[in-house]
C-alpha cells in the first residue's frame, strides 16, 4: 500500500547553526499536521528539505516508499509535493495567470504526441482559471502581482501550489500579514477546497488556526521535536506552552 511521507533522523547544519537535529516524523495519506514552534525552531528549514530545496547533513526522507533525499526540487514536485513560501515568491514580470502557469511546468510530464500536448494545455487552462476563480483572482488573472495586496499575493502562492495537483502540500505561514476575518475565511477555503482528502503539513504562528485546520501537531524547539500528537492535547502540555506560548510555571 502507497505510504504517505516519512521523514527520519532529519538533521540540517548552516556551517555551526544546526537548524534540525535528528527529526523524525511519519505523515499519512490524507493526513493534515500543523507544525508549530518559535522562531528560529527549525520550520521552514524542514520544508526546505522536504521539498529539495535544501539538503540534509543526515538522514532521509521518502514519499510514497520512495526516497526523495538528494533529489532536486523539480523532480521532488513531480512526485506530488507542492509547497507556499513564507517569503512570498512570485514572477513579479508575469501576470497572475502566467505564473500560474510556472505552477504547473514545475511538474509537468512531457506529450508524446501534438493533440496530446493540447489536451494537456486546454486542461491546464481550465484547472487555472477554476483555482483563480476559488481564491477570487480570476478578474486580477492579466495583472502583474505588484497590482496585488497581500492577501492576494499570499492567495496567489497558494493557488499556484495547487495547480500542479499535489498530493501532499506544505503551507508556510500562509496567514501571515491576515486580520482575523481574512485568516477565517482563508481557513473557511482551506476546509472546503485545499483538505479535502490531501496531505498538508502547515506551519503557523495562529494557534486558532492550526486548531481548527490539523487535528494532529508537531511542535519543534531548537530543531528538535519537543511534541506530536492530537492538536488539543499538545496545545494544553506544559512544556508546549512554556516554550512555545511563553506562560511560566
Ligand atoms: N540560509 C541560512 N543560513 C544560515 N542559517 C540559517 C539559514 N536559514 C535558516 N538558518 C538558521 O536555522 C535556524 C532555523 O531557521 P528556520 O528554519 O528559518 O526557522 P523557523 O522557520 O522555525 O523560524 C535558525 O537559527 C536560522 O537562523
Ligand atoms: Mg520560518
Amino acid at each position: 500500500m502507497a505510504s504517505g511521507l516519512r521523514v527520519s533522523n532529519l538533521s540540517l547544519k548552516y556551517g555551526g547553526v544546526s537548524a534540525l537535529c535528528g527529526l523524525s516524523m511519519d505523515l499519512a495519506p490524507g493526513e493534515v499536521i500543523g507544525l508549530i514552534g518559535p522562531n528560529g525552531s527549525g520550520k521552514t528549514s524542514f520544508l526546505n528539505l522536504v521539498t529539495g530545496f535544501e539538503f540534509p547533513t543526515e538522514g532521509a526522507i521518502f514519499f510514497e516508499g520512495q526516497e526523495l533525499t538528494g533529489k532536486s526540487a523539480q523532480s521532488i514536485a513531480r512526485k506530488g509535493i507542492a509547497r507556499t513560501f513564507q517569503n512570498l515568491q512570485v514572477f513579479s514580470r508575469l501576470s497572475v495567470y502566467e505564473n500560474m502557469r510556472a505552477g504547473c511546468h514545475r511538474c509537468s510530464k512531457p506529450s508524446s504526441s501534438f493533440w496530446q500536448f493540447k489536451a494537456a494545455r486546454n486542461a491546464e487552462k481550465e484547472r487555472i482559471l477554476s483555482l483563480l476563480d476559488c481564491f477570487s483572482l480570476a478578474d486580477m488573472a492579466l495583472d502583474t502581482p505588484e497590482a496585488l495586496t497581500l492577501v492576494q499575493l499570499r492567495q496567489l502562492d497558494l493557488a499556484r501550489a495547487l495547480a500542479s495537483e499535489p498530493k501532499l502540500i506544505l503551507l508556510d505561514e500562509p496567514a501571515a500579514g491576515m486580520t482575523p476575518y481574512e485568516t477565517d475565511q482563508l481557513a473557511k477555503t482551506l476546509q472546503d477546497h485545499v483538505l479535502n482528502g490531501r496531505s498538508a503539513i502547515i506551519i503557523e504562528h495562529k494557534i486558532d488556526f492550526i486548531a481548527a485546520l490539523a487535528k494532529r501537531t508537531f511542535v519543534l524547539s531548537a530543531g528538535r521535536a519537543i511534541a506530536d500528537g492530537p492538536t488539543d492535547e499538545v496545545l494544553c502540555d506544559k512544556d508546549v506552552r512554556r516554550i512555545y506560548l511563553g506562560e511560566c510555571g
